[in-house]
């Protein structure tokens, strides 16, 4: 039996990424690490040394975990949520687009050194028109409990700036990453917002963009918008039926995945399920971060991920599992909420869940979070065989 104690590489990288946060980027606040974090990435995309390096780094870190979930095949069971690999904000389509196709420009920072280092990415949230997101700062830690809280607000260029962008690089995108497109804020009724979900769609499919899957996020709580508006049975349906009405109409063989909230009712949670069934949505991604008062104007919402996330996101996950039960659901859950260490991974994956998802790691356990957490599971699962094996004995 293969030895799965962490490597000698992971304990070194868990006690330099420590020290490095102690030192270095919790003395900081949240937002100048974050902007840091991000003129960083933007340089290191363009480094072949670098990415050189991260792809040496991933393959000694991650112990092979393949996983057939939601439609498609992942390398590991754990991706990097949406929002860190979502590219600059811009004020409209014409400057968008003007950058995008800039060869000096780096939009979207991240797009290759993050996969290259983690593995799995979800890029995103894209927007159908590009957003400047909220005035800063709109990203905040909470050290003591792990968690993240922001309210970026959809910060990015636009669908169809983005897609020009990964299209004149698409040769060297990732194996494997995913694209989550945003309902537009802003737009109430939803028959407008489908078809600009279908339009954001459309630019990244006319520009041979295909991702491993497509990921609707309809449940940002950092907005104008409330997004309980949208995770409405008819609201949903006519979102995602719209969605998957495109990927067919082109014989698109990617999935689609639906990104919803924390904290909805059981009977809301069944009813989505419901939904999902009837269209064909192939994986269900609970959840989004947490609404709570925002630490700069308690009036606004600023989303909350990380420690503070994992009992609703837990939730959220056994409301939705004993729906799928219920209704023959044959789509995967994908946890998202409070995956920080083996413990909070194992706890998902106990309920059936397959893959998960992860954002607050990162800051907390750094870019190799997933193999530190996958690492620490395959260790209790080796102590535990152990343990069974004396009492056996
Ligand atoms: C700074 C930041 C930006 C985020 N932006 C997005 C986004 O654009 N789209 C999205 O679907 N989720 C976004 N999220 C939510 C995460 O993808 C994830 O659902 C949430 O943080 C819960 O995971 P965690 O508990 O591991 O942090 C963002 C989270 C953070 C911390």
């Amino acid at each position: 039996m293969k030895d799965k104690r962490p490597s000698n590489l992971l304990a070194i990288y868990q006690t330099t990424w420590t020290a490095i946060n102690h030192s270095l980027t919790f003395r900081l606040s949240a937002q100048r690490a974050h902007n840091a974090l991000i003129a960083v990435l933007r340089r290191l995309d363009k480094s072949p040394a670098a990415l050189r390096l991260a792809r040496r780094l991933h393959a000694s870190a991650f112990d092979p975990g393949p996983v057939a979930v939601g439609g498609t095949q992942l390398s590991h069971p754990l991706m990097l949520a949406a929002g860190l690999v979502k590219g600059d904000g811009f004020p409209d389509e014409p400057s968008a687009m003007q950058a995008a196709v800039d060869p000096g420009r780096n939009i979207i920072p991240g797009w290759r050194i993050i996969p290259a280092l983690a593995g799995p990415v979800e890029f995103g949230s894209f927007t159908r028109h590009p957003r400047m997101g909220n005035e800063e700062p709109v990203v905040w830690r909470h050290t003591k409990s792990r968690s993240t809280q922001n309210r970026i607000g959809l910060k990015n260029p636009g669908a169809r700036a983005a897609a020009a962008f990964l299209a004149r690089h698409k040769d060297r995108l990732p194996a494997e990453y995913g694209i989550n497109i945003a309902a537009s804020p802003g737009v109430s009724d939803a028959k407008t917002g489908a078809r600009e979900v279908v339009e954001s769609l459309e630019f990244f499919l006319d520009a041979g963009i295909i991702p491993s899957w497509f990921t609707l996020n309809l449940s940002c709580p950092n907005t104008e918008d409330d997004p309980l508006n949208l995770q409405l049975e008819d609201e949903t349906g006519r979102y995602c039926s719209a969605f998957i009405d495109c990927l067919g109409s082109r014989a698109i063989a990617a999935p689609l995945w639906v990104k919803i909230s924390p904290g909805l009712s059981q009977s809301q949670y069944h009813a989505l399920i419901r939904v999902f069934k009837a269209v064909g949505v192939a994986a269900v991604i609970a959840t989004n971060t947490l609404p709570k008062p925002s630490p700069a104007d308690p009036a606004q919402i600023a989303g909350v991920g990380g420690g503070e996330l994992f009992a609703p996101a837990l939730d959220a996950i056994k409301h939705l599992r004993s729906a799928a039960l219920e209704l023959h659901y044959d789509g995967d859950l994908i946890a998202c909420g409070g995956i920080l260490d083996g413990a909070s991974w194992k706890a998902y994956r106990d309920l059936g869940v397959k893959a998960g998802q992860y954002w607050s790691a990162l800051v907390y356990r750094g870019p190799l979070a997933a193999a530190l957490i996958e690492s620490e599971v395959a260790q209790h699962e080796l102590e535990y065989e152990a343990v069974h094996r004396q009492s056996l004995a």
